[in-house]
């Protein structure tokens, strides 16, 4: 896929840049949960070379999703300083999303400085991709770039809008997952899905699916598997058996039963209710089938990672994939990321992707808004 690209040519000394990066990262306790690998720092290069060329740099993201109203709780204060931390520069947070202040305040800028723009989702014109809106972020700059790999799947103002009103265009660490999610595999390619909510997993399983020569699946997608082989099911996990997503579990099944690997044991809770893990004997299934991959593909953990009891699978498998190193590996965004990159568990990745739903729709084929507008 061919996304443009920006050159000097387009950005000069004080060109205002709308740089929409998805910085919506976990913060737990006040504290910005963003590692080395993670959303925060893949952005920061971008904002350094722009810098570098004298822009006026405008950084805008959402954070969670306040529905169209101001949350305190959800403004990116937190996100501007753990940015400036790693920049070591100063980013200025702007009272706002859009408005005359906000206006103002970028044009006082001088060049090669930051500023930031508040929550984007403080705003109901942005998940709505409303023109007004739109019209009022393109006012702010000269032009844009999408940085933000992580939203591309969805259309709203700062994706897609104001494109419509700017000349647009890709950063580098749009193009760098575009490249690194566009490769023929390299056989034997395994696939390891986990993690919950199967109904979004389906068009990737079906779409990998095919070229995947091993497909391990744990977590809670895990489950309507199991019922739908009539394999044994230990409990009886609540809303997790959902018959839609048995129904799809069966169509999975049929085209790929042969290279298909789902858990052979559990780690239930305390109360035998919950299941937090995939069992010892299925970490050592999973590790036999790994041997000798030269790709290898993975969204969403084995086990509820939340809980200490469901860490231990995920852990195991990103050990193992430290130590036999494919010659490919990729791991998909969200909270795994951050969970493995805490633990130091992320050396046998070659690539770790900013995206999560954005990844799997990539994946899957389907055409993402974001980046159909910067064809
Ligand atoms: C993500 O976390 O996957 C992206 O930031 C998109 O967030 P959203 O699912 O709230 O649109």
């Amino acid at each position: 896929m061919r996304i443009r690209a920006w050159t000097t040519g387009d950005i000069g000394i004080g060109t205002r840049v709308f740089l929409r990066i998805d910085a919506n990262v976990p913060i737990k306790k006040g504290v910005v949960e963003d590692g080395d690998r993670g959303r925060i720092a893949q952005t920061v290069p971008e904002i350094i070379r722009l810098c570098a060329h004298g822009a006026r740099v405008i950084l805008a993201t959402h954070l969670g999703d306040p529905k169209g109203k101001v949350d305190e709780k959800l403004s990116i204060k937190p996100i501007a300083k753990a940015l400036e931390r790693r920049l070591k520069r100063k980013v200025v947070v702007l009272d706002g999303v859009i408005g005359k202040h906000v206006e103002k305040a970028i044009l006082e800028m001088e060049p090669g400085e930051i500023v930031m723009l508040e929550n984007l989702r403080f705003e109901k014109g942005e998940e709505e991709n409303e023109v007004a809106f739109s019209k009022s972020l393109a006012r702010l700059a000269d032009v844009y770039i999408n940085n933000a790999f992580g939203v591309c799947h969805r259309a709203h103002a700062s994706v897609l809008g104001i494109t419509e009103y700017l000349p647009s265009f890709a950063g580098g660490l749009l193009h760098k997952e575009i490249k690194e999610l566009s490769t023929v595999p390299l056989h034997p390619f395994v696939l390891i899905m986990g993690g919950a909510k199967l109904s979004t997993k389906i068009p990737i399983l079906e779409a990998l699916g095919k070229k995947a020569d091993k497909i391990l699946l744990g977590g809670a997608i895990s489950l309507p598997f199991l019922k739908a082989l009539e394999l044994p099911m230990p409990v009886k996990p609540h809303g997790l058996l959902l018959p839609a997503d048995v129904a799809a579990a069966k169509t999975v099944i049929k085209k790929y039963r042969s290279k298909l690997f789902v858990p052979i044991d559990l780690v239930l809770d305390d109360s035998e209710e919950k299941v937090l893990d995939v069992g010892p004997d299925t970490i050592k299934l999973f590790a036999s089938e790994l041997k000798g991959a030269k790709e290898v593909l993975w969204n969403g953990p084995m086990g509820i990672i939340e809980f200490p009891g469901g860490r231990k699978a995920t852990e195991s498998i990103a050990k193992l994939l430290s130590k036999n190193k494919p010659r490919r590996a990729i791991l998909g965004g969200g909270d795994s990321v951050d969970y493995l990159e805490k633990k130091n568990l992320l050396g046998g990745f070659t690539h770790v992707s900013t995206g999560g739903g954005a990844m799997l729709a990539f994946l899957a084929g389907e055409k993402l808004p974001g980046l159909e507008a910067l064809k």
